[in-house]
């Protein structure tokens, strides 16, 4: 019996991902690969959307893919490639956007706020299609699940219905994916601003623990972490949600639940408990950075498995873009 297919992604935007990104994607992603087929890309396409200057994104990429390695995902038993490596993703988005309504593009919540933050004058296509190419990069697989955060649910759902409507037009083409949303615990707020979303683009620096920060200096941002007035470790979301994203953040990196935590620092002050959560921290995160930055220092030879995993990629991304050419009437 052939596993499951499971597809998710992410973009290179950064030089480094940051704990949320660990957290609430990679290590499930990591436990993932077991009982799946996966198949794991960095969207380079997609970092296109943004300004970018081409040797960061260059840069960016391989970093983003090391890190992927680095945290547990496998190149030998998981396909981890490059997107812009298997020309097939942009051919089908060329189809899907034939069979996208305008109307239904512009109802994208992500693309709204985008276009909105920037400006008209800010706002290219690419913006516009970003759903499409990402339904390109999901249904290529035949994938059965999408791992991803709430914030892309809306483009599993655009997915579906591409899916669907060319599978009703053209006969059974493409497998309909299901999206599987990140838990509410795999969420991990910025810790300066315990009401955001850690991210990549967080205007400060301040709230953000990076995976390939030099341990020292993630410690520093946690012993500085908001916290409250009442002293006592404990889960409260909604009054403590300094606290509260520290204690998550525990739970996920040990294991352990969350009540064991606060027993452990009953009666103990916040200091006590920053200095057990940035020491956690630290010995998570020296490992796998360790081996991102080992795998950073021989470029030649991280090229060389995105390559072959592309190739291994491209293998399935193309019979499901024949079988697409052929059914629309492409000559072939
Ligand atoms: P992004 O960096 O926003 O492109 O996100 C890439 C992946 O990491 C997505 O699956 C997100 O859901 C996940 N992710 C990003 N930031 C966080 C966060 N603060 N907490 C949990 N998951 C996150
Ligand atoms: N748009 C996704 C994000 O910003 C990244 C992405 C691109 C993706 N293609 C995908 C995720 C396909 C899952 C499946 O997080």
């Amino acid at each position: 019996m052939s596993r499951p297919r499971l597809y998710s992604g992410m973009q290179p935007s950064a030089d480094s991902l940051q704990i949320g990104n660990y957290i609430g994607a990679l290590i499930q992603w990591r436990d993932l690969q077991e009982a799946y087929e996966a198949f794991f890309s960095v969207v380079d396409l997609h970092a296109l959307t943004q300004p970018n200057d081409p040797e960061e994104l260059r840069q960016q990429t391989r970093r983003t893919a090391a890190q992927y390695i680095a945290a547990g995902i496998e190149p030998s038993k998981s396909t981890l490639y490059v997107q812009s490596q298997v020309p097939a993703h942009a051919q089908l988005q060329w189809v899907l956007s034939t069979m996208t309504g305008f109307g239904e593009a512009s109802r994208m919540t992500q693309f709204k706020d985008k276009s909105h933050r920037y400006g008209a004058d800010k706002t290219n296509v690419g913006l516009f299609t970003y759903p499409i190419l990402m339904a390109a990069d999901i249904l290529l697989y035949q994938t059965d699940i999408v791992p991803v955060g709430d914030d892309q649910k809306q483009h599993v759902e655009l997915t579906r219905d591409l899916a669907e409507r060319f599978n009703g037009r053209y006969g059974e083409t493409f497998r309909i994916p299901m999206p599987v949303i990140q838990r509410d615990t795999a969420r991990i707020y910025d810790l300066q601003n315990p009401l955001a979303k850690m991210s990549k683009s967080a205007e400060s620096d301040a709230g953000v623990v990076w995976m390939l920060d030099d341990p020292s200096v993630s410690a520093k941002k946690i012993m500085r972490a908001v916290t409250d007035s009442e002293g006592s470790v404990r889960f409260d979301k909604e009054n403590k949600p300094g606290v509260s994203n520290l204690l998550v953040i525990y739970a996920a990196l040990t294991g352990r639940q969350i009540p064991s935590i606060e027993d452990e620092y009953a009666g103990r002050g916040y200091g006590d408990f920053k200095k057990g959560l940035a020491e956690v921290v630290v010995e998570e995160f020296g490992p796998v950075r360790a081996r991102a930055l080992e795998l950073l220092d021989d470029p030649a030879e991280l090229d060389r498995i995105l390559a072959s995993n592309a190739a291994r990629a491209s293998e399935v991304a193309e019979k499901t873009l024949d079988d697409v050419y052929a059914k629309v009437g492409l000559l072939r």
